[in-house]
């Protein structure tokens, strides 16, 4: 299911604006990759061209590639729906449908996708991705209640669980814990370790503890200043990153003298 990730060149526009600019990243299957940078410089944007969520905001486009196991997402005839299926992605604020089951949650995106599915099986996949999102033991006596019901942490494992019962090939998380105590975002974090055993995971944080313990690659994202485009700094291993950076910008950032 896990999917390798290729970026050639990729220039990232809201109408005129140049938001990002030239980021080549090739991310390999089964790996967790943070990335990581100062507001402003793109993170989101950035992200969201890898599942052409980007494009869903009038004017905005992109230039470049992006393959997702050779196959270029922006290519003539690919439907960005069935794109946005294989790629799955969990937002900032945990945001289950607020009058829908914690059930109904769980199968909204299944149910987008026009997906026709047993009651047998959708107990199946409810029961799966909850196990999967490490929710199940805590709602299982509850499911018919609003999703809108559980706490924050367990809100945005919902949203993960939702995320995953369309069975995506790769996950993207633009900062899944910055909501969340500490306490839920360990639980996130766990989650994220088992997932990437089936997942190709990529994931924004401000929080540089976080990326050392999520992540296998980090991506150093900066920008030169405001109207300025961001730019991909650099890109290696986490633990590189954070001991042993090329670039002097990203020694400075990860060790918090800016940003
Ligand atoms: N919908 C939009 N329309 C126009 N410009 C936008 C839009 N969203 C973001 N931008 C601009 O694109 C640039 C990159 O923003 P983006 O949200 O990707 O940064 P970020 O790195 O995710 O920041 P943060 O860490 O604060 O979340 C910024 O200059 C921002 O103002
Ligand atoms: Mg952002």
């Amino acid at each position: 299911m896990s999917k390798r990730i290729e970026v050639n060149d990729l220039n990232v526009y809201y109408d005129k604006f140049l938001a990002v600019e030239g980021v080549s990243i090739n991310i390999e299957p089964r790996t967790v990759t943070a990335f990581i940078g100062p507001s402003g410089c793109g993170k989101s944007t950035f992200l969201r061209t890898l599942n052409r969520m980007h494009e869903v905001i009038p004017g905005a486009h992109v230039k470049g590639e992006v393959l997702i196991d050779g196959n270029d997402l922006y290519g003539p005839g690919v439907d960005p729906v069935l794109v946005r299926r294989q790629v799955g992605m969990v937002f900032q604020r945990p945001n289950p449908f607020p009058t829908m089951s914690i059930r109904e949650n769980v199968l909204a995106g299944v149910r987008l996708n026009n997906t026709r599915i047993s009651k047998s099986d959708a107990d199946d996949l409810v029961e799966s991705s909850l196990r999967g999102a490490n929710l199940w033991e805590e709602v299982k006596d509850r499911l018919g209640l609003p999703g809108s019901g559980l706490s924050g942490g367990q809100q945005q494992r919902l949203c993960i669980a939702r995320a995953i019962a369309v069975k995506p090939d790769v996950l993207l998380m633009d900062e899944p814990c910055s909501a969340l105590d500490p306490i839920s975002t360990l639980a996130i974090e766990d989650l994220i370790e088992d997932l990437k055993q089936e997942y190709t995971i990529v994931i924004v944080t401000h929080n540089m503890q976080q990326a050392t313990r999520v992540s296998d690659k980090t991506a150093f994202f900066n920008i030169a200043g405001t109207g300025k485009p961001g730019h991909l700094i650099e890109y290696d291993d986490t633990a590189t990153i954070f001991s042993t950076p090329k670039v002097k910008a990203t020694e400075d950032y990860v060790s918090g003298r800016f940003g």
